[in-house]
């Protein structure tokens, strides 16, 4: 990306209620705390339009509070086509997610899709389950790999942005 630009960090759902808005807060905690608040924009959305406009659940809210992330403001929405060109990050939080932003995306861009769990290798884990139709076990789980996989996604993007 172009030198003074912001790096623009996308996280997808199905929903936009669960998952990625929780990576959204987690991530932006964590930019925040790497000094790099000017430097990194980010945003959530959902592949399916069900949840647009709604805040995140409430489970999510409680667990990610308990962790000293706020995700009350966040409103959900759906992912819209100019998203692949206005996100150098486009991060899917499952498989399925992945090959809707595939099926979706110019090609052009097509390098700018992942999984958010690749940036933490050392879990063993590639997808973040959908905790929506479970127990509040669930969404501490989905905490615990996505505060890991963001704090190597700061550090993949420290070494870009110095
Ligand atoms: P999310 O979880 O994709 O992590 O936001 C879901 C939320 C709602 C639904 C599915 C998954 N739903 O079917 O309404």
């Amino acid at each position: 990306m172009p030198d003074g630009e912001p790096t623009r960090v996308l996280f997808v759902c199905l929903g936009n209620i669960c998952r990625s808005p929780t990576a959204h807060g987690v991530f932006m905690s964590f930019v925040a705390r790497a000094g790099l608040s000017d430097s990194v924009q980010v945003d959530s959305c959902g592949t399916g339009d069900w949840h647009v406009g709604s805040a995140p659940d409430a489970r999510a809210i409680a667990e990610a509070s308990k962790r000293g992330h706020d995700l009350r403001a966040l409103r959900a929405r759906q992912l819209q086509g100019s998203d692949f060109e206005n996100y150098h990050y486009v991060l899917a939080m499952d498989n399925n997610n992945l090959d809707e932003l595939q099926a979706l995306c110019p090609a052009p861009y097509a390098s700018r899709l992942g999984l958010l769990l690749d940036y933490a290798p050392e879990l063993g884990v590639k997808e973040v389950p959908d905790p929506y139709y479970g127990g509040a076990k669930g969404f501490s789980q989905v905490l615990d790999l996505i505060e890991t996989a963001c704090d190597g996604l700061v550090q993949a993007i420290k070494l870009r942005v110095r």
